[in-house]
Order: structure tokens, then C-alpha cells, then sequence
């Protein structure tokens, strides 16, 4: 076998979207999955230490490299992947712009054994500073083994610019867990500072999906399974008792890629619409595919953002299959399937969406449903949906003071008397008008000065559990609660490390009600998981702001006086009772001068 990595012409590496490729640990650890995964092979190894700070290594059995080619790769725009312009609308690797290894080799140590089948005996080889240092011969199984060491060991401004290693962690783990999630049929593990965190046996799809997000979603799994001449839509969504308070497990693959797409997550959730309460997320792992040729992947370095020949078509399929699923799968009774006018009147939908796929698309299956207006995917309404009463199911239910903290204090003779708007405001009159206090915000603001304070050595009282719970997670939640643990127990939740991804909470705050910890630790991890990931807060601070979000009472919530009362006097004791501590107001204050202008006086 000929080396086959080649230097793409200058005319052809302009083409291509350039960029940053490597900006954090995780970055490099997508880069090196994918050249594993495009080199065929069947088992992928990542090793971590320090969240990819001082190594990342990636060990695979793929088809590996001559000797050559191990010291081609890693200059810049060197690939075996691509040779022509044209190549590009075909691509069906992971990998093309013959970039990242080249990256790489620049801002950290890089150590490459690799070997081929046919070849007897390997290549070992050493970079720094994206000069080869050592190249020798070795004996060596077959495919590669690539360390990457002390990223950006050379650039101490990009190196300190790194976040902390549980910040770090997770964008390692999610970039894992996207291309583990992609390729069932490959083994995977992942090793952080010696403990092995995933350990992924080859499977199906749906058991991959269970391995990854946890077994909660066992039974829960609805197919997705629609072919049309013009894409594929493949995969698996939630039933809607498994939505979330929180954009979570949501997966959507075009070509095996993972990308991001607010607007294909659109058509996914209005396909949901009326199953699910408006502020939940289902889970939904889908796969499209298509022909390449329809697909720009070359928008962005990292390649998660990619434009579609016709997005509209897209969108329109996915909510359609999606529908159909859940409609198949009598997850509802009663569904209203009139597809959106607006998608109805797409040049899409009304016209096909290309001369020469003309009749091949009008014969589909999908594309007839899609011209018969109000037609698509009808079902009859069934008597034994096992979800008959599913509305009463979904309503959320009545908000409780079950697990609330909330302060109250005894009415002074000489205190106003409050009022409570809509259950959401308090109205409580001031001397030059009256104040309009959102009482979420309000009482986000006492929990989070309350929680400062534990955290600056007043931890919060704690009430030992009479009986202690269990709680399981998925790995990659697993990681983040242990990094938690130190900041919890100050907060008052004694919680402790019992086994494989298991914990145990022995107790909890002392004011509040116990019976709900699974729930609260569970939700907590859940919205912290998703708040504000791109603000460099700690993971202390985070933490703060999300129970204090969680266990703020939430609008809709009826207050007696005295509990108005409360929140009041706490409010005003706080450092800045005017912002919460996500920045919104907590109160306005309307004045009568202001009032009297409005009244033309
Ligand atoms: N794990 C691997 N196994 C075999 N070949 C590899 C591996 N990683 C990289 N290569 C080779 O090195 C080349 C350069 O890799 P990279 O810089 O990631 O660029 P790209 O993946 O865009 O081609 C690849 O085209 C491939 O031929
Ligand atoms: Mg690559």
C-alpha cells in the first residue's frame, strides 16, 4: 500500500473555511475521536488527565500509518481525505481540512505510534513545537496511539485562559459522548486522572443511547425511521413524560456529524406541541442523511454549524417524522396533524425541490402526505392509548411549599398590609407610590445572599435523613456532582460518593421538608448542567445561582400575608435587593409624579 496523506493545493486549502481548530482540551479530543473513527476503527480509547490539560490520548485499531505518512500528518493541510474541490460535496469522512493534527502539533508535546496491517513493525514518533524530535522504528499493535501533552504549554496566556478542570471536563465529556453517540457500532472508554468514567460496548443505537444518558430512558425510546429519496431520518426520541426543565439530551446528526441547529430543534418541538408543558425539552437523538452534495459542512472550522442546499425541506421532514413517530406509537390520542400553514405554503413542500428529483420525490411516501393538505400522518383516535388522561399527566402540577424555604415573620400592627398580583407580584406601597416586587426574583435574591454566606463559613444547618436515598446518574452527570459535593455539603446537603456513578444523601437543609431529595439533587444537576455555560463563573458561583433559581418560589404560587411579610423584610436585607442575581430587577418602583404624569396631571 502507496502513503497516501498528500499536501492540498494552495487554491483548494483557501477554499476552506479556516480557524481556530484547537481552542480548549476538548477541542482536540473531537479532532483526534474523528481521525480515529475515519481510520476505521472498531475500538477507541480516551485517556484524560487533568480534564486533557497535561495529556489527552487516543488509542485506537483503525487501519493506522506508514512511516511517511506518520510524519506527513501533521503539516499543515496534509490529508488523505480529499484531493479535488469536488471531493468536498462528497465528503463522507469526519475529518478533510488536514488541519488538526498540524494544530495540535504546534501547542503541545504530541508522542505518535502507529502501525499498519501489512507493514511488520510500527513508527514511533515525537513532536514539539511542530517540529518531529525523535522518529524510530517500533514494535507495535496495529492502528494508533496519539498522546497529546501540556496543551498549550507554549502560549501560558492560552493555557491560563483555560477554565477549571470540572469546566474543562464537561466539554470533554459532552464532545465524547456526540461522537460515541454517532458510531454504536464502535467501541469506546473514557479514562479521567485513572478511573474509568464510560466503557461503551458495541451495541445498537437505542443501547448506546441508554449507556450514555442512563437506563431512565429504557422504556421510554419512541423510533424515528423515515426514508425518502431526498434524506434519511433515523434515530429516537423521548416519549413526552421523559421532557426535562432543561435543554438536555438533544442530539441531531447530519451525515454522522453532530450538529447544532436552532432551527431544526424548532421542528422537533413543535411536533411535541401540546405534549408536553411549554418550558420542557424532550430528549431526541436524530440522524439525517443525505446526500452530500446538499449539505455545506465547510462553514465553520469546528464543523458543528453547516448550511443545507434546502433547510426548509429539512425542517418539514424532520417535524413530520417526528409526528408520525409519536402519533404511531399512540403517545397521544387526540393529536391535531394539520401540518403548519406556513410549512404547507413552502416552495418545499407545494413544489418539488428539484427538476431532476422531480418524479422521485412526488412518488415518495412522505412528499405525498405533505401535498394532501391536513392529510399527514392522520390516526385514529385509540381507546387504548396508554396515555388517556395524558393531559391531566402533563399539567404540571400544583405548586406545594413541600421543599421551600421561604421566610415569614409576623405581622407588626404598624406593617402595611400586602397584596399579591396575578400570584406572581406583591404590591407593597412606598412613600412616594408603590413598589411592584416579583416575588421569584425577590426570593432568588435572599437564597443566593443566604447561600454566600453559608459558602463564607455559616454553613446552612442540616437535618440528618431518617431515610437516607439513593440516587444513580448518568456517567457524564455522575462527574459533575462529585466535583459538587464540597460546595453542597457547606449548602447543607450532606451528600456522599457510594459506588459507580451512585450517591447517597444522608441530609438536608434543615427548613426543608424531607422526601424530595431525588428530585431536588436531580433537578439541580439538571438546570445547572444548562445555565449560563458561557459565562466564566465558578463552578461555587454556578452552583449558588442555580439553587437558588430551583428553590425560589415560582410564580403561580399563592403567598399568605405573613409569608409576604417575609420575603419583604428578608428582600430588604439583602446587599442589593433591587437585582437578582441573574441581573434582572427584583422590584419597580412607581412614583406617584410618574403616576400623575401618565393621568395628564
Ligand atoms: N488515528 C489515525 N489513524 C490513521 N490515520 C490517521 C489518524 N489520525 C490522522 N491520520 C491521518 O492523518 C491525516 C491528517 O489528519 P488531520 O490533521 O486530522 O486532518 P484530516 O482529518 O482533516 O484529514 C488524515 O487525513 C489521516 O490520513
Ligand atoms: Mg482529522
Amino acid at each position: 500500500m502507496p502513503d497516501i496523506i498528500q499536501l492540498l493545493p494552495d487554491n483548494i486549502a483557501n477554499q476552506i473555511a479556516a480557524g481556530e481548530v484547537i481552542q480548549r482540551p476538548a477541542s482536540a479530543v473531537k479532532e483526534l475521536m474523528e481521525n480515529a473513527v475515519d481510520a476505521g476503527a472498531t475500538s477507541i480509547q480516551l485517556i484524560v488527565h487533568e480534564a486533557g490539560k497535561s495529556l489527552i490520548q487516543v488509542i485506537d485499531n483503525g487501519k493506522g500509518m506508514s512511516e511517511t505518512d506518520a510524519r506527513m500528518c501533521f503539516e499543515r493541510h496534509a490529508t488523505s481525505k480529499i484531493t479535488t474541490i469536488e471531493d468536498l460535496f462528497r465528503i463522507r469522512t469526519m475529518g478533510f481540512r488536514g488541519e488538526a493534527l498540524a494544530s495540535i502539533a504546534a501547542v503541545a508535546q504530541v508522542e505518535l505510534k502507529t502501525r499498519r496491517a501489512e507493514s511488520e513493525i510500527g513508527t514511533s514518533l515525537e513532536v514539539e513545537n511542530s517540529q518531529v524530535k525523535k522518529q524510530e522504528p517500533a514494535a507495535l499493535p496495529v492502528g494508533t496511539n496519539i498522546a497529546m501533552k501540556n496543551v498549550f504549554f507554549n502560549i501560558p496566556a492560552r493555557r491560563n485562559f483555560l477554565k477549571s478542570n470540572a469546566a474543562e471536563m464537561r466539554h470533554i465529556v459532552d464532545e465524547f459522548m456526540r461522537v460515541a453517540m454517532s458510531f454504536p457500532e464502535i467501541f469506546f472508554s473514557l479514562t479521567s486522572n485513572g478511573q474509568q468514567i464510560f466503557h461503551l460496548e458495541r451495541g445498537s443505537l437505542k443501547q448506546r443511547i441508554v449507556q450514555l444518558l442512563g437506563s431512565q430512558y429504557n422504556a421510554k425510546l419512541v423510533t424515528v425511521q423515515e426514508n425518502t429519496d431526498y434524506l434519511n431520518i433515523t434515530g429516537f426520541v423521548g416519549k413526552p413524560d421523559t421532557a426535562k426543565k432543561t435543554r438536555g439530551d438533544q442530539y441531531f446528526f447530519v451525515n454522522n456529524r453532530f450538529i447544532r441547529s436552532a432551527y431544526l430543534n424548532h421542528a422537533v418541538m413543535s411536533a411535541y406541541q401540546d405534549m408536553i408543558p411549554a418550558d420542557c425539552f424532550p430528549l431526541y437523538v436524530l440522524f439525517i442523511d443525505l446526500d452530500p452534495a446538499q449539505v455545506d459542512i465547510n462553514v465553520h472550522p469546528t464543523k458543528q454549524e453547516i448550511k443545507f442546499e434546502d433547510e426548509k425541506i429539512v425542517y418539514a421532514f424532520v417535524q413530520a417524522a417526528v409526528k408520525h413517530s409519536l402519533a404511531q406509537f399512540s403517545i397521544t390520542p387526540t393529536l391535531d396533524f394539520d401540518l403548519d400553514p406556513g410549512i404547507q405554503q413552502l416552495d418545499a413542500i407545494s413544489k418539488p425541490f428539484t427538476e431532476d428529483k422531480q418524479a422521485a420525490a412526488a412518488s415518495s411516501n412522505l412528499y405525498r402526505t405533505f401535498t394532501q393538505k391536513n392529510q399527514a400522518h392522520f390516526i385514529e383516535p385509540s381507546d387504548k392509548s396508554e396515555l388517556k388522561h395524558w393531559r391531566e399527566f402533563y399539567e404540571p402540577s400544583q405548586p406545594s411549599t413541600s421543599n421551600l424555604q421561604l421566610p415569614t415573620s409576623n405581622i407588626q400592627p404598624e406593617e402595611q398590609t400586602l397584596i399579591q398580583l396575578l400570584s406572581t407580584y406583591i404590591l407593597k406601597p412606598s412613600e412616594k407610590g408603590f413598589l411592584l416586587i416579583h416575588q421569584q426574583l425577590a426570593h432568588e435574591r435572599i437564597l443566593y445572599d443566604q447561600y454566600i454566606q453559608a459558602m463564607q463559613g455559616h454553613p446552612i444547618a442540616m437535618q440528618k435523613s431518617m431515610f437516607p436515598v439513593t440516587l444513580t446518574l448518568a456517567p457524564a452527570d455522575a462527574v459533575i456532582l462529585m466535583e459538587l459535593l464540597p460546595h453542597l455539603n457547606q449548602l447543607g446537603y450532606q451528600v456522599e460518593a457510594f459506588g459507580k456513578d451512585s450517591f447517597i444523601v444522608q441530609g438536608t437543609p434543615a427548613d426543608m421538608l424531607q422526601g424530595n431529595e431525588k428530585n431536588v439533587i436531580e433537578d439541580m444537576l439538571e438546570q445547572y448542567k444548562h445555565s449560563s455555560s458561557d459565562m466564566k463563573l465558578s463552578a461555587r458561583e454556578k452552583l449558588i445561582r442555580t439553587l437558588a433559581r430551583q428553590q425560589a418560589i415560582k410564580p403561580g404560587f399563592s403567598l399568605t400575608q405573613q409569608e409576604m411579610q417575609g420575603l419583604v423584610t428578608e428582600l430588604f436585607k439583602c446587599s442589593q435587593s433591587n437585582i437578582a442575581p441573574n441581573g434582572m430587577p427584583t422590584y419597580l418602583e412607581f412614583k406617584k409624579d410618574y403616576l400623575d404624569k401618565l393621568f395628564g396631571k
